[in-house]
């Protein structure tokens, strides 16, 4: 069997993160989370004030890229990596709602992706990884052997995250989950650099429908026909 590379890519909370994590478990792959990069980011330039009322510090922020330093480190009771932001372990932290609200203008700044998939190509230089994100089979791995695009309905997918905060304890509302969802579609979407959008090779799937199974049963076997 030959190791291959797996982009999974797509909009906000379709799940992208729980479908790659079961791949790479049965497949024995690395698992590389590439939106938890973004977040990290975000939650280093939120800790310096850089974002405020809506204004990036821009300038601050691409100062400081050399001194973030991002890594994974594995977890052996949830069996998934943890995000390690110069050697804190930020897992908890970037999943936050305040983070979600301003992740998508930091990863608009070309600075900040030059960086981050700089360290995601060298992740998969080996293959043999799933990685899930907005632009992994179009920028990093262009030449991924298997490229999945999810996407649902903005509603399907708000209920899904806002079901998640709330189990988490977040004191949020449905339609303020709705409104970032959208708002970080719209912008990872229209973004200059490395727009979300679905590679011509990419294997397109709305999981509106589908239960966690039957989508992971499918990817699974398009990836069985890769290896
Ligand atoms: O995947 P997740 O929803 O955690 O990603 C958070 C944000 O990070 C996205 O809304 C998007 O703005 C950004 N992102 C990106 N490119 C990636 C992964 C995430 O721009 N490869």
């Amino acid at each position: 069997m030959k190791p291959i590379v797996i982009a999974i890519d797509g909009h906000s909370s379709t799940g992208k993160s729980t479908v790659a994590k079961q791949l790479a478990k049965a497949l024995e792959y690395k698992y590389v989370d590439t939106g938890a990069m973004y977040r990290a980011v975000t939650l280093y330039s939120m800790r310096h004030n850089w974002i405020e009322e809506g204004n990036v510090d821009m300038a601050h922020i691409i100062n400081s890229l050399p001194s973030i330093d991002i890594n994974f480190e594995y977890n052996p009771e949830e069996g998934t990596n943890d995000v390690i932001l110069n050697g804190e372990n930020v897992e908890q932290e970037i999943r936050a709602m305040k983070v979600s609200e301003h992740v998508s203008s930091i990863a608009k700044i070309d600075e900040v992706r030059n960086k981050l998939v700089q360290i995601q190509k060298k992740l998969g230089d080996q293959k043999g990884i799933v990685m899930d994100g907005r632009d992994i089979g179009s920028v990093v791995f262009p030449e991924a052997e298997l490229k999945i695009f999810m996407t649902a309905s903005a509603e399907i997918r708000a209920k899904r995250r806002y079901s998640e905060l709330k189990d988490k304890g977040e004191d949020i509302s449905f339609e303020d989950v709705l409104e970032n969802v959208e708002h970080r579609d719209q912008i990872d979407s229209n973004r200059k650099n490395s727009p979300l959008i679905q590679s011509e090779d990419a294997i397109k799937i709305d999981n509106s429908n589908l239960s966690q199974q039957e989508q992971f049963d499918k990817i699974l076997s398009l990836a069985k026909q890769k290896i």
